[in-house]
């Protein structure tokens, strides 16, 4: 499996704001909406382009857009604090949603929401959630998309846990991952170490 780690200073810098527990909601949000803009910057770097003709006020060249648009699926809640960022950056990207809630106790993930286009096949597919802890929720989520034909998917996190990592891994899923960090390990209460604590949480309010 591919794993990309966005280690660029600007990255690290929103990535310790957010590690920070003195940073409020609001500076923390800020600093996911601009880490959000490079990890996706770099996750597109090397999809295909198809070129057209223009004028400029000067001269004939070549324009490119992107060949094919990704479908954006944010995971709620926490990767909706990367929704915007990353439509932004391709405004003629589709949006698909799934909601889940890891279970305290279990850490499994429970669905209660799920907004998908019927068919993916050949698009491709990139999944916003800011936190890869065991996987479970990035296994959920992939399955509903391989499940409607997708098989080149992009899991964009913040941060990720190698047990998270390695557990995607064994699935065997046509995933590849971008993140800002590979964080140290799951602690016995599946939070990330040393992690940010909860990215649900820390944008938008204990639940
Ligand atoms: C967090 C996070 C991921 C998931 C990661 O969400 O945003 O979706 O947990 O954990 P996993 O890799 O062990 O599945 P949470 O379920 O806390 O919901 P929230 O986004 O609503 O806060």
């Amino acid at each position: 499996m591919d794993v990309h780690v966005v280690d660029h200073p600007l990255a690290k810098a929103r990535l310790s704001t957010m590690r920070d527990a003195r940073t409020d909601n609001a500076a923390f949000r800020a600093a996911l909406h601009e880490l959000t803009v490079m990890l996706v910057y770099e996750a597109t770097r090397d999809v295909p382009v198809k070129t057209e003709r223009i004028h400029t006020p000067v001269a004939r060249t070549e324009g490119y857009t992107l060949a094919e648009p990704p479908l954006l699926v944010p995971v709620l809640r926490a990767g909706l604090g990367m929704a915007d960022q990353a439509h932004k950056l391709i405004p003629d990207a589709r949006m698909g949603f799934v909601g889940l809630a890891r279970d305290e106790e279990t850490l499994k993930p429970t669905p209660y929401l799920e907004s998908l286009p019927e068919s993916l096949a050949d698009r491709p597919v990139l999944v916003l959630d800011p936190m890869l802890a065991t996987g479970g929720s990035m296994e959920y989520t992939i399955r509903l998309l391989t499940d409607r034909g997708a098989d080149d998917v992009t899991a964009i996190c913040a941060l990720a846990a190698p047990e998270g990592l390695a557990h995607l891994e064994k699935t065997g899923l046509p995933v590849r991952v971008v993140t800002a960090s590979i964080d140290e390990r799951l602690n016995d209460s599946g939070f990330i170490v040393p992690g940010l604590g909860d990215a649900g949480d820390r944008q938008y309010g204990a639940r």
